[in-house]
């Protein structure tokens, strides 16, 4: 198994091959973890709207699922525990929110249904420093329906002041806890948002929590051009680190060519393994190493997307030469 990029990955229903990578390897963690109840034809699915649904999990919780996607916001165990290993945990947005002095800047890039946004508020809500989290999505619809849903979904409904205020003004101000939060959403394309003038007054931030649909569903949140781009609105002298759900090679090569240090991130309980980047090593506790260039050179999804299509290629000879350079492997 090479990690090669897997389509389904993560996000699809129990009614598709989810934990099966097409390069033929079997994607660590998956459907045996825990899944939808069971298959779309009978897993209890309820509050449909047009564009969302929620679906109910194994372990009794609800997620977010977008029809037209076919995807599911935190399909295995679920918004808040998803949300806790992935960015909590995986960003050790405590630890690192409790020694920054001053305010410290969360990008949480796919608001969607801000379970991830709303269960870091829940875990950093004793912390005296003042927090800003900047959304950005294309669209308040899943929020919107998230907020109809609030007794399903549970991690909603301490919140739901708040999340109707964004929802009406773009921008809310609250004590959460002992936590002074500014939280502000930017709708839009953001791809186009951070090619544009406006990126400029983006504040750089301290973390970046990931979260587009896949690849295949969502190529144009996937790609080298944005990735760069992304790289550029970090402040040198700001540590930033940010994590995703996949462990592609594809991602973690992606993520290396736009200039960022990669690393494994840890388990979600649906996977073994996610992503962590950052502009600085000392944030990277496991990064990739040379016998992982090793695995690029075999597979045959390792050539980051160029363009808002999915594809999948193994790395070009231009691509490999500026990976070997990389700070990360020489010296
Ligand atoms: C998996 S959902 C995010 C779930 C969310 N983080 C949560 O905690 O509920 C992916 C989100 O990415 C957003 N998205 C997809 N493509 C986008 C784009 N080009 N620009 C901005 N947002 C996008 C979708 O609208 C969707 O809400």
């Amino acid at each position: 198994m090479d990690g090669g990029y897997n389509p389904e990955e993560r996000r699809r229903d129990a009614c598709t091959t989810r934990g099966i990578n097409l390069d033929g390897g079997r994607d660590a963690g998956s459907a045996e973890v825990g899944a939808v109840v069971s298959t779309s034809a009978s897993a209890e699915r309820v509050g449909r709207g047009d564009a969302y649904e929620l679906v109910q999990l194994a372990n009794g919780t609800w997620s977010v699922h977008a029809r037209r996607e076919r995807e599911t916001f935190h399909p295995v165990v679920g918004p808040v525990a998803e949300a806790d290993a992935l960015y909590v945990r995986g960003l050790r947005l405590v630890e690192r929110m409790a020694a920054k002095p001053g305010e410290f800047v969360l990008w949480d890039v796919g608001l969607g249904a801000a379970g991830n946004v709303l269960t870091v508020l829940d875990a950093t809500r004793e912390l005296p420093g003042p927090l800003r989290v900047v959304s950005f999505d294309r669209t308040l619809e899943p929020l919107r329906f998230a907020l109809g849903e609030q007794r399903r979904l549970g991690y909603l409904a301490r919140a739901a002041a708040w999340v109707e205020a964004l929802l009406d003004r773009g921008r809310v101000e609250f004590w959460n806890g002992r936590q002074a939060v500014v939280w502000e959403v930017r709708e839009g394309d953001f791809p186009t948002l951070l090619a544009g003038a406006a990126a400029g007054s983006l504040p750089a931030p301290d973390a970046i929590m990931y979260d587009a649909y896949s690849p295949a569903t969502n190529p144009e949140m996937w790609t080298l051009p944005l990735f760069r781009r992304l790289h550029g609105r970090l402040e040198p002298a700001r540590p930033c680190a940010l994590t995703t759900y996949s462990r592609s090679t594809l991602l973690r090569v992606t993520w290396l060519l736009a200039d960022l240090f990669v690393g494994a991130g840890g388990a979600t309980g649906e996977k073994e393994e996610t992503t962590i980047g950052a502009n600085c090593r000392e944030l990277i506790e496991r990064p990739l190493d040379r016998r992982w260039l090793g695995r690029v050179r075999r597979s045959t999804s390792a050539e980051p997307l160029t363009e808002a299509r999915y594809r999948q290629a193994r790395l070009s000879a231009i691509h490999w030469e500026q990976l070997e350079r990389h700070p990360q492997f020489v010296g």
